[in-house]
This record gives structure tokens, C-alpha cells and sequence, in this order.
């Protein structure tokens, strides 16, 4: 064992925390962004995160146009503003979006060039940011998915190359993650869903890179699918059951600190073409190729699988063998309960459409292909795909 660990974000968590955002801010700055939608906004979410501010008369702006899985242009009105409002501090309320916004803002609001300059493909490095000059970020995310609010990546859409990248920048860590399970009480039960298979999918994956993991990862990464596992049922049945939202906001959390010490691997290789080519939902690409994947990696690493289907079922005796096919069985059942399109027929996709993503995954999404416990060629990729239709 040979590892160092470190982690910048300090998480609040707890129902009515985001109630502490003006105060939160107040610790960075005099004057704050806030973006969200203007969905979350008209449900009221921001309602008692902002009276702190008028309370206490802080200043803040907010700007209520985040898109869902946003695209470079979307960013244009957003940094034209924060640049001339001279802001001490962006803050992100809402799903992953909302938190990836901020962060991309953060850089955007005192660097020179166009949002899409700053995201790092396998094949194209992004422009250098200065870390002192980046605005601090505060992250209150209203869903239990994207562990955005933990991370350092940002993710945006590029309609001109077809492409979608992540920011990875070290400085756009939240400063602060408030993580307050009442704002995720209204969140309609399919999205419980997506997001939560996106968050599970995170643990999962970090779990088997290679190249990344630590046994601290790996603590992590097993423990998220544990809360994932427990509490999602529940929270997609009966979104008001707290115990439930507070389990699937801690579960989701941990998988966010998963993936930013460990690293998703080959599944968000093949969403993040998908979601460009085909503009299908973050998390419901990912459920798309879960379980594909898997089948695909296993045997490989067959031992170590054996610690998360002995979360599905404990109790489960038989050969180790027998311990790996009732964990994939299993997971299969966790994920069939969920009523949303998980092939990627239910889209309409054609195979030219096939042969770009595959293309696309290895073109630009060789670095976490590789990092995966098994390597998959071109050929591994589309029967994946395939398997996926
Ligand atoms: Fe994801």
C-alpha cells in the first residue's frame, strides 16, 4: 500500500443546512452568484437558503437560466454577467448542472477564454487556469446523483464537434458542499431514479479503476453502494421519506468522493459520447450501460466483485462463481424496479449513431477506457453498445 489522501471539500450535511448559505458565503465574500433553474426556483427550493441573505442584508445575484446538461453557448449570458458584477463567490443550487455551471463560472468569471477552452479531453488538454484566481464555489445540490457538489469536474456539451467534455480543474472544488436532504423531498420519483443509478454507477466504476483506486477509494466506494443500495428503493417509492432522502444524500455524497479520488471508467467513456450524440439524460445513459459493462469485465476481478453482491445479498452461500453471477442477477433486479428507458432503442439511436459513440470513446475517452480493470478494444466497445440497444 503506497497512497496519499486528501480531500478539500468541508461537507455540511443535514436536513434545513441550507438555511446556513448566506453565513457559508459570508465566509468567502461580500457578494454572491447563485445560479439555478427557474424550475427549482418557482418550486420555492431557494426560499429559505436565500432570507438568510436578505436577513442579513448580504448581497447576491440570482440567475435562474442554468439548461438541463448544459451546452458552451448556455454559459455566454452567465459569465457576461459575473464578469462585470465583480462577484466574490458563485454558488450552485440545483442537480448536477446547476453545480457544474458554478464551477465552470468560477474559472470563466476572471479567465479569458470560452468555457469549452477549460475542458480536458483524452486528446485535447485544456488551457492552463490559475487556481488563485478562480472565484470560490459553494455547491447545494437539490439531487442525490451527480456528487457534483464534492467533486472537481464540470461538464459541458459542445453541439460544433459533437462532443461532450469535463472540466477537471482542482481549484473549482466546492469550497463547501451543503448537502440538505429536505431540498431533494420534491424531486419526482424517475429522476430519484436516474440520478440515483448515476451516483451508484460512480461507486461501481471507481471501484474498478486500476489506475486510481486506494483501499481507502474502495472503503468509500463500497460503502456508497451500501446507503445506494439500502435507501434508493424507498426514496423512488415515497420521495418524502426522510430517512430514505437522507440515506440516498449520503450515499450519493460518498459516491462523489469516489469518483473524484478514483475515477469513473469505462461506462462514463461510452455516456459522455452518448449524451453528445444522442442527448439523452446524464444518468439515464448510465443505466444504459451498466450492466452491459459489467457483464462484459467479469470474470476479471471476480474476487473483488464478490464484496459488492455480498451488499445485495449476505446471506447468499455458494461457490465464488455462483457468489458473482447472483450479484449481477441481483443488480439487474435493484435496477429493473426503476421505470425509466434504459435501452438504447427506447431513443431511437441508428447505427451510424452506434459506430460514432464507439468511435467518439476511443477517439476522446481513451484516458479512463484505460483505467479500467479490463481493457476493451473497438470491437469489446461496440458489442457493449450492442448489448446496451
Ligand atoms: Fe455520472
Amino acid at each position: 500500500m503506497n497512497f496519499s489522501v486528501e480531500h478539500p471539500v468541508r461537507i455540511v450535511f443535514g436536513p434545513a443546512k441550507s438555511a446556513d448559505l448566506a453565513e457559508v458565503c459570508a465566509q468567502y465574500g461580500e457578494k454572491a452568484f447563485i445560479v439555478t433553474m427557474s424550475e427549482l426556483a418557482n418550486l420555492g427550493l431557494l426560499k429559505s437558503a436565500l432570507a438568510g441573505f436578505d436577513q442579513q442584508g448580504r448581497e447576491y445575484t440570482l440567475y435562474t437560466d442554468v439548461k438541463p446538461e448544459p451546452q458552451k453557448e448556455d454559459f455566454d449570458a452567465a459569465i457576461s454577467a459575473i464578469r462585470e458584477g465583480n462577484y466574490d463567490v458563485v454558488v450552485g443550487v440545483g442537480g448536477g448542472s446547476c453545480v457544474d455551471f458554478a464551477k465552470a463560472l468560477a474559472i470563466c468569471a476572471t479567465h479569458p477564454h470560452d468555457v469549452w477552452s477549460y475542458v480536458n479531453l483524452s486528446n485535447k488538454p485544456p488551457k492552463p487556469v490559475d487556481a488563485d484566481k478562480v472565484l470560490p464555489v459553494i455547491a447545494v445540490p437539490t439531487t442525490s446523483g451527480t456528487g457534483s457538489e464534492v467533486t472537481p469536474f464540470s461538464v459541458v456539451i459542445n453541439r460544433d464537434t459533437m462532443q461532450e467534455g469535463t472540466i477537471k480543474e482542482p481549484s473549482i472544488f466546492p469550497k463547501v458542499a451543503i448537502v440538505d436532504p429536505e431540498l431533494m423531498v420534491g424531486l419526482p420519483a424517475n429522476w430519484t431514479a436516474i440520478t440515483g443509478v448515476d451516483a451508484f454507477s460512480h461507486a461501481l466504476e471507481s471501484y474498478f479503476n486500476k489506475q486510481n483506486r486506494t483501499p481507502y477509494s474502495d472503503m468509500i466506494c463500497l460503502e456508497a453502494i451500501r446507503w445506494i443500495v439500502e435507501h434508493l428503493p424507498t426514496a423512488y417509492r415515497d420521495g418524502s421519506d426522510m430517512v430514505a432522502r437522507s440515506g440516498m444524500a449520503y450515499g450519493a455524497t460518498l459516491a462523489g468522493l469516489a469518483i473524484s479520488m478514483a475515477g469513473t471508467t469505462v461506462g462514463h467513456a461510452l455516456v459522455h459520447p452518448t449524451d453528445a450524440r444522442v442527448g439523452t439524460p446524464h444518468g439515464v445513459s448510465v443505466s444504459i450501460y451498466l450492466l452491459a459493462v459489467l457483464k462484459h469485465t467479469l470474470p476479471t476481478e471476480g474476487d473483488r466483485f464478490v464484496n459488492i453482491a455480498k451488499i445485495f445479498a449476505p446471506d447468499f452461500q455458494g461457490s465464488q462463481n455462483e457468489v458473482i453471477q447472483h450479484g449481477v442477477e441481483s443488480i439487474e433486479t435493484f435496477l429493473a424496479q426503476f421505470d425509466f428507458p434504459k435501452k438504447l432503442s427506447d431513443y431511437g439511436v441508428t447505427m451510424d449513431q452506434v459506430e460514432e459513440i464507439v468511435d467518439d470513446t476511443v477517439g476522446y475517452m481513451f484516458r479512463p477506457l484505460n483505467q479500467h480493470v479490463k481493457s476493451f478494444n473497438r470491437d469489446d466497445l461496440h458489442a457493449i453498445v450492442m448489448d446496451s440497444y
